[in-house]
């Protein structure tokens, strides 16, 4: 069955005061989510906020990344093994941000993938263009690349605990959403795609989320569109409001 999903990625921001504080917020606003809420702190937070769920229905911890090696010399770098032992079930991989910033290549994301589906980690994959792929109308083949590179080794078991994020790198962060039927048209291309490599049953079965400029005014209608199973939260993750009310709305 197809879970819905809202998963708030913190990014950077919040000390362990200031996400104790958010975690209790919207622990007291979201009491009975429809469908799973992940919360994605830093690494410094992931154990607090961790404790802090426990025993909350729903509510699942994330980190925002995982080392694609099982461990060793990588200073300043986490393994999946470290993560899940802190209390972790998911872990975003593949973040546009990770990608441009942090250079994060198709082949080290396939590694990071295995590294989590060893540890028992459910990797929230993310994808989606730049502005200039999308003005080009290349998109559909540039998410396509995406999952074959960074997702579509994987045997049906393995990946029938991922989770994928289409986030269209210019909605994010930029308040420049994509339509709903934007949105809805990437998110049926990519389960078309997962049709091919692992048939009707698994693509219906695989939740899609949205990222991108998703918030509490145009939530409702992102998530009403057939494909979309929910969303990955950034900005509006760090309001307890605003999220619960993105968690509202799933339908
Ligand atoms: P945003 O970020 O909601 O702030 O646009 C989404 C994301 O990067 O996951």
């Amino acid at each position: 069955m197809r879970q819905q999903i809202v998963a708030g990625n913190w990014k950077m921001n919040n000390t362990l005061s200031e996400g104790s504080a958010l975690v209790s917020s919207i622990l007291e606003k979201i009491t009975h989510p429809k469908g799973l809420v992940v919360i994605a702190p830093p690494l410094t937070n992931l154990l607090s906020v961790g404790v802090q769920l426990n025993g909350h229905e729903g509510f699942h911890l994330a980190a925002q990344n995982c080392h694609h090696e099982t461990r060793g010399a990588y200073t300043g770098e986490v393994s999946a093994s470290m993560i899940a032992e802190a209390g972790a079930t998911f872990v975003i991989l593949g973040h546009s941000e990770r990608r441009q910033y942090f250079h994060e290549t198709s082949e080290m994301l396939a590694a990071k993938v295995n590294q989590a589906i060893s540890h028992s980690l459910r990797p929230v994959f993310c994808c989606g263009e730049p502005l200039e792929i999308r003005e080009a109308d290349k998109h559909a083949l540039y998410v396509e690349t995406q999952l074959r590179e960074g997702l579509f080794h994987l045997d049906e078991a393995s990946f029938r605990k991922v989770v994928i994020a289409y986030e269209p790198i210019w909605a994010i962060g930029t308040g420049r959403t994509a339509s709903s039927g934007q949105a809805q048209e990437m998110h049926k291309t990519i389960r078309n795609l997962i049709a091919d490599q692992y048939g009707a049953a698994v693509a219906e079965d695989t939740t899609i989320l949205y990222g991108g400029s998703c918030n509490a005014q145009n939530a409702a209608e992102l998530f009403g569109q057939p494909d979309v199973d929910g969303g990955l939260i950034g900005g509006a993750s760090l309001k307890a409001d605003d999220f619960a009310t993105i968690v509202n709305s799933l339908s």
